[in-house]
């Protein structure tokens, strides 16, 4: 819904749309090998993406309150999806947006660290033998 509201605010050319295509391509055929072969680094890489989303959208705010940035009428889906009122604005829109990333944000870190977790407790411990039994030193 995110990259629906912004084209409905950009209006990206059918060159932009293009590159938009492209770069979802080349990311999602990156994403799937990287979640096949290590998934905890993907939810962990996501995370931090939409860390990144979250500090953007801050700084997108903060230039809108400076007045260095337009602040027109959200576009009627942004409206509808997130239940804003009818006369919200862009702003309302970026600070519900900043809301969404977050969560996905905490969602992401979250699976990460239940996959580091499982793996530390699904991992023989170094000092074990390969019968299960602690190994060194004898008493
Ligand atoms: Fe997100």
């Amino acid at each position: 819904m995110h990259l629906m509201t912004f084209i409905a605010v950009a209006q990206p050319n059918v060159f932009e749309r293009g590159l938009v295509i492209l770069a979802q391509g080349v990311f999602f055929n990156a994403f799937f090998v990287l979640y096949l072969f290590a998934p905890r680094t993907a939810h962990r890489l996501v995370g931090y993406f939409e860390e990144e989303a979250v500090v953007s959208y801050t700084a997108y705010l903060a230039e809108i309150d400076r007045g260095g940035a337009a602040n027109p009428p959200a576009p009627e889906i942004a409206i509808r999806y997130w239940g804003l009122p009818v006369n919200a604005r862009l702003r309302d829109v970026i600070v519900a947006v900043r809301a969404d990333e977050a969560g996905h944000r905490d969602a992401n870190h979250k699976f990460a660290d239940a996959l580091a977790s499982a793996r530390r407790t699904t991992r023989p411990s170094p000092a074990a033998t390969t019968d299960g039994r602690l190994g060194g030193a004898q008493a």
